[in-house]
């Protein structure tokens, strides 16, 4: 017998604010109301290929990674290819880095010590940490995001969805190399400053007080939320305005699709990672589904038995697709996220 409580009636319709915390509005319509058979303008559904996007520094190791989208309020979004290692160290002067590994695994050594990362890792890197990386595998898939707030874990509890002291990683200090002068690039909203340093900026013979501003923390470490009879997910890290809220989307209980949905106030981004199981229509690792605010969706079945890591990105700025994401994007319907039919 269908449980009476799977999934919402046909036509529910779910209006929210502030993403899943604010003021909400539920309607039950006659028919569902989320198909489209035609959109012209900027603000449109589409699935990008994180795979697919042509990133500058696959071949060039001096090449900063690229951009894919950008927010209203200052975030970039951007994909990195890099085989080499970065021949300068990095400063990011205005924002906070949070890199997620798709593919591959990488050395991050900065001047509070070094990260081992690998497929599935969150590297949150903050505002000003020096930090050079080394690919230590062959292929290599990373998404950046870039927020000019500070980006903080923040689960609903201490204890629970994320297991602190467990799988937070935070950098080791390591025997420095050789001293020498280092080539540091200083990056700020005008460009590339570039500075040639005397000493090597990220030798550290010892932490004495406070806590590094990095860390490392999988995907799959992370609990999923849920409620008995559903209800949303609930982030794990923000900003402190909640401009930015990363949430794990990961296959999880109860069965039954969510509601269409109406987000007032926030763009999801839905980064599939990998099966085996499939999110509705996308089953091909590295796809993001981009959903602007205010286009009504209905979010495909979350509780498939086969499992599948995903994440969701929610960000208040409405995003845009730049010219390299646009390349590797297509028209997305907002029932199973596959491919608009033309
Ligand atoms: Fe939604």
């Amino acid at each position: 017998m269908a449980d009476k409580h799977a999934g919402p009636p046909p036509g529910l319709h779910l209006y929210t604010r502030d993403g899943f915390l604010g003021k909400m509005a539920v309607a039950i319509r006659p028919y569902e109301v989320y198909e489209y058979t035609s959109v012209t303008g900027p603000h449109a559904p589409h699935q990008v290929a994180l795979d697919r996007v042509a990133c500058a520094d696959a071949s060039d190791a001096a090449a900063l990674p690229t951009v894919v989208a950008t927010s209203r309020n200052g975030v970039t979004l951007s994909v990195s290819r890099r085989t080499q290692p970065t021949p300068f160290l990095f400063r990011n002067t205005e924002a906070d880095e949070v890199h997620f590994v798709q593919e591959g695994t990488f050395r991050y050594v900065t001047d509070f010590g070094t990260l081992e990362a690998g497929p599935g890792d969150f590297v949150w890197l903050g505002r000003t940490i020096t930090y050079d990386v080394h690919p230590t595998g062959d292929a290599g898939l990373r998404i950046i995001v870039e927020t000019p707030e500070m980006l903080d874990l923040n689960p609903p509890a201490p204890f629970g969805m994320v297991n602190f002291g467990r799988d937070v990683k935070r950098p080791a200090v390591t025997p420095p190399a050789e001293d020498g002068p280092r080539e540091l690039w200083l990056k700020s909203f005008d460009g590339i400053t570039r500075f040639t340093t005397v000493h090597d900026p990220v030798a550290t013979k010892v932490i004495v007080d406070g806590t590094p501003p990095a860390w490392s923390l999988n995907l799959a470490a992370i609990a999923t939320l849920s409620y008995a009879h559903g209800g949303p997910p609930a982030q794990f890290l923000q900003t402190p305005s909640t401009d930015l809220m990363f949430y794990t989307l990961s296959s999880r209980p109860p069965e039954g699709r969510p509601p269409q949905h109406h987000n007032a106030d926030y763009d999801e981004l839905i980064f599939y990672v990998e099966g085996p199981g499939a999110y509705g229509a996308i089953h091909e690792p590295a796809r993001l589904a981009w959903v602007p605010k205010g286009v009504t969706h209905w979010g495909p079945e979350e509780h498939v038995p086969e499992g599948y890591l995903a994440w969701l990105l929610e960000s208040r700025g409405t995003m845009r697709l730049t010219e390299a994401g646009a390349a590797a994007a297509v028209l997305m319907e907002t029932g199973s996220f596959g491919p608009q039919a033309s």
